[in-house]
């Protein structure tokens, strides 16, 4: 055993998969997890740039360990991420906080066991910022922390410069894992006994456009639902324009794959989605949620919905409202627009008033809540099938889990039922989750 690590994550889903990896690395070089940062011997801040927000935090707890640097000379301290990748990030890290070890970029995360390493055998400090992709290096140690879920990505980088958006520039272009590469991971956790698979990627639908072949995201889906045993499988993040009908019906022909899309929407006005580079406008993606609820008509949608982008008029706003009360999102993720540094909308002239973005988000936000609240008033009395994902965190005697359709279940149980399917009737209801009662245990 050579001590304890810390590692502290921001972001998404992509960043907290990728934290599994940094503890992997760390525990093959002997390190264990510390429960709190001070008893650390290695700390890492796998950071995130995607708004401005995330970045002030970072640099806030970074700056905080200072203290820990001076009490203890030998404690290392790695910062990896999407803000290493910016320009002249590492440059201004490192001279914003000298007492960092280690900077590492988005493409070469897999060389942090050996930078590591080089730190502790010859106190070798390292920054390295890759500027290509290079190949997807598979066999990165992994140690996995969201229990009966297992993350699975099966393609980095994003083509589609959105431009609001930094992660094209920071994570570069797309490239998809080698199909049986994901298919014998998937089945490894699967033989382990992971319950739920989500499979990762920026644009999960453009998957395999790179490997020149006929394989696609609709073929990998139903690859995967065809694996032997009782697990489900959901994904993110869809760009509408890419959804294609294949998916939706490869959705609804397999009970394995989650009757669940989380597909951003971003804006519901055309002249904004426009400016966005996002490729689609309202009608067309109306057209495409038509579309899923004929084929599959119990399935949920949950969204990306961002207020505040540099001339969104006040009748842009409306339409944003207009479309969320019309398309009735089971859920979404609500952003302030944040200028990135870099995007093509950072230079766009009417930004907007940072008191009026905050308004909108706050309309925004009222009137999902209470979509979601029916929604879940709508789950009461009715049974649904629940992946318990073990107790809940205040209270050991309430179990939780989730629908297929991803809504929150809590119920109570003396028997632990972490990893089983059961069935449960809904006996009450929140805006984003739902109480219940076992009526049968499934496995
Ligand atoms: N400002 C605010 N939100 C952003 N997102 C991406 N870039 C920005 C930005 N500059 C949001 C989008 C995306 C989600 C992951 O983050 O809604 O779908
Ligand atoms: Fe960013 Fe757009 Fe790519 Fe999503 S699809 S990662 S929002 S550029």
């Amino acid at each position: 055993m050579n001590g304890f690590y810390y590692i502290t994550t921001y972001g998404c889903q992509m960043n907290v998969h990728e934290s599994e990896k940094i503890a992997g690395m760390l525990e093959d070089l002997g390190f264990e997890p510390a429960d709190e940062e001070k008893k650390a011997n290695v700390i890492v801040f796998n950071t995130c740039c995607i708004r401005e927000h995330a970045e002030q935090r970072a640099y806030g707890n970074i700056g905080a360990l200072k203290k820990f640097k001076k009490a203890n000379k030998n404690l290392i301290i790695a910062v990896c991420g999407c803000m290493t990748q910016q320009n002249n990030a590492a440059e201004k890290l490192k001279q914003t906080f000298p007492f960092i070890d280690i900077i590492v970029g988005t493409h070469n995360l897999y060389k942090l066991e050996d930078f590591i390493k080089n730190k502790i055998d010859d106190k070798k400090n390292t920054i390295e910022i890759l500027q290509s992709e290079g190949n997807i290096v598979e066999d990165v140690p992994m140690t996995r922390t969201s229990g009966i879920n297992a993350w699975v990505n099966i393609m980095y980088g994003c083509n589609n410069f959105c431009t609001y958006c930094i992660v094209p520039y920071v994570r570069g272009r797309e490239r998809s894992r080698k199909k049986d590469d994901i298919l014998n991971e998937v089945k490894d956790l699967i033989n382990k006994g992971y319950k739920e698979i989500t499979l990762l990627g920026q644009n999960v639908n453009s998957y395999g456009k790179d490997l020149n072949t006929d394989y696609n995201f609709a073929k990998l889906l139903k690859d995967i639902a065809q694996l032997e045993g009782k697990f489900r499988v959901r994904f993110m993040t869809s760009h509408p324009k890419d959804l294609s009908l294949e998916v939706i019906e490869t959705i609804a022909k397999y009970d394995k794959l989650c009757n669940y899309i989380h597909l951003p929407i971003q804006s519901g006005s055309d002249k904004i989605l426009k400016a966005m580079n996002r490729n689609y406008t309202s009608d067309y993606y109306i057209s495409i949620v038509n579309k899923i609820n004929e084929l599959i008509p119990d399935c949920k949608l949950s969204t990306d919905i961002m207020v505040g982008f540099p001339g969104e008029t006040e009748k842009d706003f409306e339409d944003t409202l207009k479309l969320a009360e019309k398309i009735r999102f089971a859920s979404a993720f609500t952003f302030i627009y944040s200028k990135r540094s870099g995007t093509v909308a950072y230079k766009m002239e009417n930004q907007i008033d940072e008191a009026i973005k905050k308004a909108r988000i706050d309309k925004l936000i009222k009137l999902q809540n209470k979509i979601s609240k029916e929604i879940s008033n709508s789950y009461i009395g009715k049974i649904y099938e629940v992946l318990c994902e073990g107790t809940d965190k205040k209270d050991k005697g309430i179990y939780v889990g989730r629908t297929d359709c991803g809504r929150l279940v809590a119920f109570k149980s003396d028997a632990d039922y972490t990893g089983k399917f059961l069935n449960i009737k809904i006996t009450g209801a929140n805006a984003l989750s739902l109480k219940g009662e076992i009526k049968e245990v499934l496995n």
